[in-house]
């Protein structure tokens, strides 16, 4: 463990790479001529298994992989990331261990955490849904009228959320068990009346998915469908799940067809693999599609846990990552996927990594004076093409992170546009892009001028099957830690998120006695707040003078 007071930082090797990446803002270090340097593409890429990581168009040359690898071992990630899949107490602030790896880890071996053998606990919950998904599949489960469950609505928000949907929307290809999810997470009624005109509430299931089951919006959003199914003549307990902690308000078995337990190791923005994904995936997929999935996630973690620096996918990354933010000056990253199933990837990266890594002190509390994180943010390609490519183009650059797998989805038939299939005109553009970003075009005409130098990287997989999915997963989930542990902040909490919440907490309080009281006058709050208070209570702008 790094010592108090440590900052990575103020170590040699972060000076050794400041000089460094000034050297390579020199004309002879653009990536045009990098990118023709002899076995560029073997000497800066990686492969495990069904996953190829291509890093030759970032502006790395042998000297600064080797500052980055120097930079990892003076870190100490690797006993940071065995600590952390050992189970100690790496989240430090909420003393918790950080364990969302057994999630997907193999039952019957055993991994202790406060005298409490964590895959025990983790197995008999995978059981638990298996049984249970069966016995929708099946029937034997079905809702108050008798018929079938057709439809889910996923209650839930924040990590209790945005990985299922990237999940569910990777694999719809194979959702063929006749259920479609739905998701109710934003505490905005447009949400729910969307929802409502998508299912038939008597094929309904509800599935509450917090982790606290304190969540403000979750809780908002369970009451209202209650009510409504309800009002529809159900019984709510036989159309709802819950998918929360041990004890929490939401740990209520009778209460409800049954609740499945996370754990408080395992945090909401990476807990996609354990209950939280599990329930709602294995109703959409079938259980064993949601096992090949955790399959891919443990091949994964196995990699980024034996494989040295050097052909670590995920740390290379994470190191590449930290290169372009710390060094390179880039704050902002794009995640284009030349994959539509994989358009809900960036939202979910987004959580994951800004939640994680958004952070101003190390783990010992003391100030960070490095930046840690970035803007996450992407679009499916070629659609992101015509929409922010301009300005990755020629206005302000942002590294990318290309995503391509090799075999589609589904088969095309003989129609080819152009003389090319769809699949291969998205491949062209996939391979076209990158080109153009790392060589740029010279012009006399400044408005064709393309700058260049721009970096990025090209992850392929060989098609979009539930393990390359878990792999994809684990990928991001590894990468993000291990850039905190080399910023030596700990990604595990998010402080950053109560402040909003408190001052909503005030203002819900100074909106109920309105509510209660229509000649109440909103005096507790400062000017701007109360004209937005009082345009809420008025209904709509008032008129202009
Ligand atoms: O936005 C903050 C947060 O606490 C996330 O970290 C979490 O995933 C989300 O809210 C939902 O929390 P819960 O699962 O407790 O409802």
């Amino acid at each position: 463990m790094a010592e108090k007071g440590f900052r990575i930082s103020k170590t040699p090797v972060w000076k050794k790479l400041k000089e460094h990446a000034e050297e390579m803002r020199r004309p002879e270090y653009h990536l045009k001529h990098l990118v023709k340097q002899q076995d560029r593409l073997s000497r800066f890429s990686l492969q495990n298994i069904d996953f190829f990581y291509d890093f030759s168009r970032q502006r790395v040359t042998n000297k600064t992989m080797d500052l980055l690898f120097e930079l990892a071992e003076t870190a100490d990630v690797a006993t940071k990331y065995h600590n952390m899949v050992e189970g100690c107490k790496v989240n430090v602030t909420e003393n918790r261990a950080a364990l969302h790896t057994a999630a997907r880890s193999f039952p019957g071996q055993s991994l202790m955490v406060d005298g409490v053998d964590v895959m025990h606990e983790i197995g008999s919950v995978r059981e638990r849904i298996r049984r249970f998904t069966k016995e929708v599949h099946t029937g034997i489960l079905r809702g108050s009228t008798g018929k079938h469950f057709r439809h889910v609505v996923i209650i839930g928000i924040g990590g209790s959320y945005l990985g299922t949907e990237f999940v569910s929307q990777a694999l719809f290809a194979f959702a063929d068990k006749g259920i479609s999810l739905h998701f109710l997470s934003n505490v905005d009624s447009h949400n729910f009346e969307t929802v409502k005109r998508q299912i038939e509430p008597e094929e309904t299931l509800c599935i509450i998915i917090s982790k606290s089951f304190t969540t403000v919006e979750t809780m908002a959003n369970a009451m209202i469908m209650k009510t409504y199914l309800k009002e529809c003549g159900l019984d709510p307990a036989q159309h709802t799940v819950t998918v929360t902690s041990k004890g929490s308000p939401g740990d209520i078995q009778g209460e409800c067809i049954e609740t499945f337990h996370m754990f408080d190791y395992i945090g909401g923005r990476f807990s996609v693999t354990s209950a939280v994904g599990g329930v709602p995936l294995s109703l959409a997929l079938g259980y064993e599609r949601f096992e090949r999935f955790l399959d891919g996630a443990r091949e994964m973690d196995i990699h980024t846990k034996y494989a040295p620096v050097q052909e670590n996918i995920p740390l290379v990354s994470a190191l590449i990552g930290i290169w372009n933010n710390n060094f390179l000056g880039y704050q902002a990253q794009g995640i284009i996927p030349y994959a539509s199933p994989l358009a809900k990837l960036a939202p979910h990266i987004q959580q994951l990594n800004m939640e994680s890594n958004g952070k101003s002190v190390t783990i010992n509390n003391v100030e960070l004076d490095a930046s840690s994180g970035v803007i996450i943010f992407g679009e499916p390609g070629t659609n992101a093409q015509h929409s922010f490519f301009q300005l990755a183009h020629q206005g302000h650059p942002f590294p990318i992170d290309f995503i391509g797998m090799v075999s589609p989805q589904y088969e095309q038939g003989d129609c080819k546009p152009h003389g090319v299939s769809n699949h291969q005109e998205l491949w062209a553009n996939l391979v076209s892009q990158a080109t153009a970003l790392a060589i740029g075009k010279d012009s006399k005409d400044k408005t064709r001028f393309f700058q260049g130098n721009r970096p990025s990287s090209t992850l392929l997989l060989n098609d979009l099957s539930p393990a390359n999915i878990g792999r994809l997963l684990s990928y991001y989930e590894a990468q993000t830690v291990y850039k905190a542990f080399i910023w030596d902040i700990n990604p595990f909490d998010q402080f950053g998120v109560e402040l909003g919440k408190t001052i909503a907490n005030d203002l819900r309080r100074e909106i109920v006695t309105k509510n209660g009281n229509p000649e109440y006058r909103f005096s507790q709050t400062d000017e701007i707040t109360r004209f937005y208070l009082e345009t809420l209570f008025h209904g709509k702008l008032k008129d202009q003078q």
